[in-house]
């Protein structure tokens, strides 16, 4: 399973990435909005970075718009995957860019539907979001679970992107279900880590180094 960063914050990403956790990257205009810095300054800065795929998204809703945008970000560097909604014009904007030659993630991707129309597109990834369908109490892992199973019933190779993860059990389930891919915030990557018999199993160990007097330096 490859892990892509959902983030804009470039130290961010370098501490993930400098422990080999990092995939590829995503971004979406909100996160750029968050960063507070120039979509293309910030994109080169984190293509420099990173060696796998960085998702950046066309701004535009008309698929002409949506192509010159995608041209002109797929030159900041050779990694950049385009990123695209799941509409029409979104889907016209993906056949387009990737008969270029240019990865493509279709992205805000709700239906099972919706991922054969990004397959036959020419998507390289697919994006959809598990934890805002969660939000309006419909079953997100469902979904990557079903887009699995079709994929898989007609050997489509685009890669399934499990997109708006909130929490740490979303990452396994989504490992369990065999998603391609997952991105995550970076404060959900590193909550993997967490356990609570962990941190009371270190305490007990560290109650005995004390009063042992156990010294290793
Ligand atoms: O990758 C898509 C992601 O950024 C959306 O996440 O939490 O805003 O639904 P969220």
């Amino acid at each position: 399973m490859k892990f892509f960063v959902d983030t804009a914050d470039v130290p961010a990403i370098a501490e993930l990435n400098d422990l080999g956790m990092v995939d590829g990257v995503t971004t979406n205009p909100s996160l750029i909005a968050k960063s507070g810095r120039d979509i293309l300054e910030v994109t080169r800065e984190i293509c420099a970075m990173v060696s796998g795929p960085v998702s950046a998204e066309v701004t535009a809703t008309d698929a002409d718009t949506m192509i010159a945008e995608g041209r002109k970000l797929a030159k900041i560097a050779d990694n950049i995957a385009v990123k695209v909604p799941l509409t029409w014009d979104g889907l016209k904007a993906c056949k387009t860019l990737s008969s270029e030659g240019n990865m493509v993630n279709v992205t805000l991707c709700f239906s099972v539907n919706q991922a054969i129309l990004a397959a036959k597109a020419g998507a390289t990834f697919i994006s959809p979001f598990i934890g805002r369908l969660d939000d309006i109490n419909l079953d997100g892992l469902q979904l990557i679970e079903d887009i699995r199973v079709v994929y898989d019933n007609y050997g489509f190779d685009t890669q399934i992107l499990a997109a708006s993860i909130r929490t740490a059990n979303h990452i396994a389930d989504c490992a369990k279900i065999g998603a391609d891919v997952i991105t995550a915030p970076p404060a959900v990557i590193k909550s993997m880590a967490s356990h609570v018999l962990t941190d009371k199993g270190l305490d007990a160990f560290l109650k005995d180094i004390a009063s042992a007097g156990i010294k290793i330096l």
